[in-house]
C-alpha cells in the first residue's frame, strides 16, 4: 500500500463525528464545516451496507432521533440494519436535522440542522477531503463491529478488508487512522497494512470483557490498559499506536504510563472546557470533542497552535 504519511501531530485536535455539537453527525456536511473551521482531524465511524459499499455511520441500524423517510416522517422506532440496506435504499433518508423533542436532540441544541444530507460513503468523503486546500487534514475512521452482536453488522474482518480496499483505491493510507473498540479489526490492520496508525479505544466495559479485546485478559496484564494496548498492538509495531481511553476514567499516571510504553493517548469525547484544559496539561497527544470550536478556544488561551481552517488556506 502507497503511503504519503504526513507527520506526528504535536496535538491533535479531533472533530468527533465531525463535530456533532454544530453540525448533523457524521455528514459531509459536518466534515466541510470541521475542515473550514479549522482541525486536525476528523472522527467518523463506518458499516457496509448490504451491497459491500462503506458508509459513514455511527449507529449499525437507523436512529429514530435523527433519521427521516422519504416522506419526511420521523422514524417511529429504530430502523433497518445498514447491513441490510442496499446503498440506494439507504440514501431516501435524511439525516440532517436531530428530532427536537428527542433527549439526543436536546443533548445537541446547539446543532445547526442541514436538511437533505444523506449518510455519504466514505468514496465521498475522501472526494471532499482530496479537494480541500488544505492537505494535512487527517481521518480517524472507526469500525462499528460489536463481538457481542455478531449478526447487527458485516464480520470484522470482512468490515476492515472492505475498508483498506476503499483506502488504497482513494490513495489515503498516508491521511488515516484507523481505530476501533472490537482490537480484531486492528489485528487485522495490523496483518495487512501495518503503516497505517491503529488507535485502540477502550471503556471500562470493553476492557473488561476479553470478546473486545481480541482475547486478551486485563487481569493478565496488571489490570494496566495501557500494558493490554501494548501487547494487543505486538513487538516493534510500523506504525503509531494509540490508546484510545474514555476520558471520564483516565489518570494522568495512566498517561504516563501509556507514553513510557511508547503509546500515544487520544481521549474520547471531552466538551467541557476544564476537561479538556486538564487533559492537555497530563500531556495527552490529543482530544477527540464534539465541539472543536471550543477546543480551539481553549488551545488558543493556552497558546497553542491551531489548525488552520480550510477557509484560511485558501
Ligand atoms: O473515537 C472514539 C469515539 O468516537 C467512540 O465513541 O460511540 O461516539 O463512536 P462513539
Ligand atoms: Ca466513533
Amino acid at each position: 500500500m502507497l503511503l504519503c504519511a504526513t507527520p506526528a501531530l504535536a496535538f491533535d485536535l479531533q472533530a468527533h463525528r465531525g463535530g456533532r455539537g454544530l453540525a448533523p453527525e457524521n455528514t459531509l456536511a459536518a466534515f466541510a464545516q470541521a475542515a473550514s473551521l479549522g482541525v486536525d482531524t476528523l472522527e467518523l465511524d463506518i458499516g457496509l451496507t448490504a451491497d459491500g459499499v462503506v458508509v459513514i455511520s455511527h449507529d449499525t441500524s437507523l436512529n429514530p432521533d435523527h433519521t427521516r423517510d422519504a416522506q419526511g416522517q420521523w422514524l417511529a422506532a429504530k430502523g433497518p440494519s445498514i447491513r441490510s440496506l442496499t446503498l440506494a435504499q439507504l440514501q431516501r433518508y435524511d439525516v440532517g436535522r436531530l428530532r427536537p423533542e428527542s433527549d439526543y436532540g436536546k443533548q445537541f441544541a446547539q446543532q445547526k440542522p442541514v436538511d437533505g444530507q444523506r449518510i455519504p460513503t466514505l468514496a465521498s468523503l475522501f472526494d471532499q477531503v482530496r479537494a480541500l486546500p488544505e492537505a494535512r487534514l487527517r481521518m480517524n475512521i472507526e469500525t462499528k463491529v460489536d463481538p457481542t452482536q455478531p449478526d447487527e453488522t458485516a464480520a470484522p474482518d470482512a468490515m476492515t478488508d472492505a475498508l483498506l480496499a476503499e483506502i488504497e483505491r482513494a490513495g489515503m493510507a498516508g491521511r488515516v487512522t484507523i481505530q476501533s473498540f472490537d482490537w480484531r479489526t486492528l489485528a487485522r490492520v495490523a496483518q495487512r497494512a501495518p503503516d497505517i496508525p491503529r488507535a485502540y479505544l477502550s471503556s471500562p466495559r470493553t476492557l473488561a470483557d476479553s470478546r473486545w479485546t481480541a482475547g486478551l485478559e486485563l487481569a493478565s496484564h496488571g489490570g494496566s490498559a495501557p500494558q493490554l494496548v501494548k501487547a494487543a498492538a505486538g513487538a516493534s509495531p510500523k506504525a503509531a499506536v494509540i490508546w484510545s481511553p474514555s476520558f471520564g476514567q483516565l489518570t494522568q499516571a495512566q498517561v504516563q504510563e501509556a507514553h513510557k510504553l511508547g503509546l500515544q493517548v487520544l481521549p474520547w469525547t471531552v466538551n467541557g472546557r476544564a476537561d479538556m484544559a486538564r487533559l492537555i496539561d497530563w500531556g495527552v497527544d490529543g482530544v477527540i470533542t464534539d465541539y472543536p470550536n471550543l477546543l480551539r478556544d481553549v488551545m488558543r488561551e493556552r497558546g497553542m497552535p491551531l489548525p488552520a481552517g480550510s477557509e484560511a488556506a485558501r
